[in-house]
């Protein structure tokens, strides 16, 4: 075993910035490349590009070398691919940004002469390993499997507690296109205690995708339940709690309410349904869940039509991130309802305990208050569980609760989208 990997992270986005931290912290080795000349000047100068809980704290611990350069990596013992896969037309993911990675890697290649291991963290349709990137890396003249090792080690880390998550894996994942790569991988690894999978690459992938596209499903099941829950005046968390004894369903991922944002769950059961459907199989379930999640977006707006006239009314939103503890609002509810209520002729009034920034560069138009501020708006809608809205006063209000914020039911008019 190696006392320290020299290990190579491309992309400093929200897995390559965590698991380069992480991978200092625990002992290595650690090279950060990015594209983005401004990003690497910020994070040399101290500044992180994204909130995440733990993540200042290693950073000011650790010793990261950040850098445009990709010569930097010449010399690694491994390189992960920490590349956005964006969303694309039709449901699929743009692959350019792994597509140029691997181009610049495999002109590095050419330079080092020592083994090293090429790992995909980005979360990638099936067969994008064997079929783009090792082709790709292979154009440096050396032969996969022979000069270098590939594999495909995805993340499972929850925004906002991604360094509990990287530090504490439920599970690790190896797809390995040999074992000399996969032998590689798990030793760096060793630190960790926990069940371990070695597959292959395209296995690793499916993994990753079908994961996201389960929890998925339990919350579009469980929204599904609360909308029928609604209609006939029973409590949708009352019939999680009970269900949640039985082991086999579990509590987690049975919060009813407006549905799943951020940048993996959407995306990644967009990106399944796509690629299954260019094999010539139509994945009706997944298709529901996603369908399902984007009409439970709604929710509050139509239910709050039911108590209000939004023309020149003024709505106040409680929440922006797509879910607590986090800065992002990519694929936010939050951005569904504002579209919906500008086009009822709202007026919006809006607050977040994080998030107000990131919403501000899509929403200019809308004003940002205090919480205290939206409290004043002929209606509130909760979109955001933040524990901080337990807090206020809703007494004389009307309320469209969108998560279950308990406090809220002390309002005037109160209404839950599935309870
Ligand atoms: C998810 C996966 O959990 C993680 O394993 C994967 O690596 C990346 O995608 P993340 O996007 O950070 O992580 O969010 P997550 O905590 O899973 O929540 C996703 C969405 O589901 C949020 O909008 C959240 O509000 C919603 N949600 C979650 C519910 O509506 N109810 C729940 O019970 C749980």
């Amino acid at each position: 075993m190696k006392e320290f990997w020299r290990v190579s992270i491309i992309g400093s986005g929200y897995v390559g910035l965590v698991a380069g931290a992480c991978l200092a912290k625990l002992g290595n080795k650690v090279t950060l490349v990015d594209i983005d000349e401004e990003k690497i000047k910020t994070i040399n100068n101290g500044v992180y590009p994204i909130y995440e809980e733990g993540l200042n704290e290693i950073l000011s611990q650790v010793e990261i070398e950040a850098s445009s350069d990709y010569q930097r990596i010449v010399g690694s013992d491994m390189i992960f691919l920490c590349v956005g896969t964006p969303p694309s037309e039709g449901g699929s993911v743009s692959l350019e940004d792994i597509t140029e990675a691997a181009k610049q890697v495999a002109d590095t290649l050419k330079r080092g002469n020592d083994y090293c291991v090429i790992a995909v963290k980005s979360t990638v349709p099936p067969g994008t390993t064997e079929e783009i990137v090792i082709p790709i890396l292979e154009r440096s003249r050396k032969k996969a499997g022979n000069d270098f090792g590939v594999c495909m080690a995805p993340e499972f880390l929850r925004e906002g507690k991604a360094v509990y998550d990287f530090m504490n894996p439920m599970r690790l994942i190896i797809g390995e296109l040999d074992k000399r790569s996969g032998d590689m991988l798990l030793d760096l690894y060793h630190d960790f205690n926990v069940p371990i999978l070695r597959t292959n690459l395209r296995t690793a992938e499916m993994i990753k995708l079908a994961s996201n596209a389960f929890l998925a499903m339990k919350l579009s099941f469980i929204n599904e339940i609360g909308n029928i829950c609604k209609q006939l005046g029973i409590d949708t968390h009352e019939v999680a709690k009970g269900m949640a004894f039985d082991e086999r369903i579990g509590g987690k991922f049975l919060n009813a309410g407006i549905g799943f944002g951020g940048s993996c769950l959407p995306k990644d059961i967009r990106m399944l349904i796509a690629g299954a459907q260019e094999t010539g199989y139509a994945p009706r379930l997944l298709e529901e869940v996603s369908k399902l999640n984007e009409k439970q977006a709604l929710k509050p707006v139509e239910l709050l039509k039911k108590h209000i006239s939004l023309k020149g009314a003024s709505i106040g939103l409680l929440g922006l991130a797509f879910k607590p503890g986090t800065d992002d609002v990519r694929e936010s509810r939050a951005i569904m309802i504002v579209r919906a209520l500008l086009e009822e002729g709202a007026t919006i009034k809006a607050y977040d305990s994080l998030a107000v920034e990131n919403f501000k560069r899509l929403f200019p138009q809308i004003e940002y208050v205090s919480k205290e501020d939206v409290l004043n708006c002929d209606a509130i809608l909760i979109i955001t569980e933040w524990e901080e809205f337990n807090n206020l006063d809703y007494r004389g209000k009307i309320i469209i609760d969108g998560r279950g914020v308990l406090k809220a039911k002390e309002a005037r008019i109160y209404e839950g989208v599935c309870w």
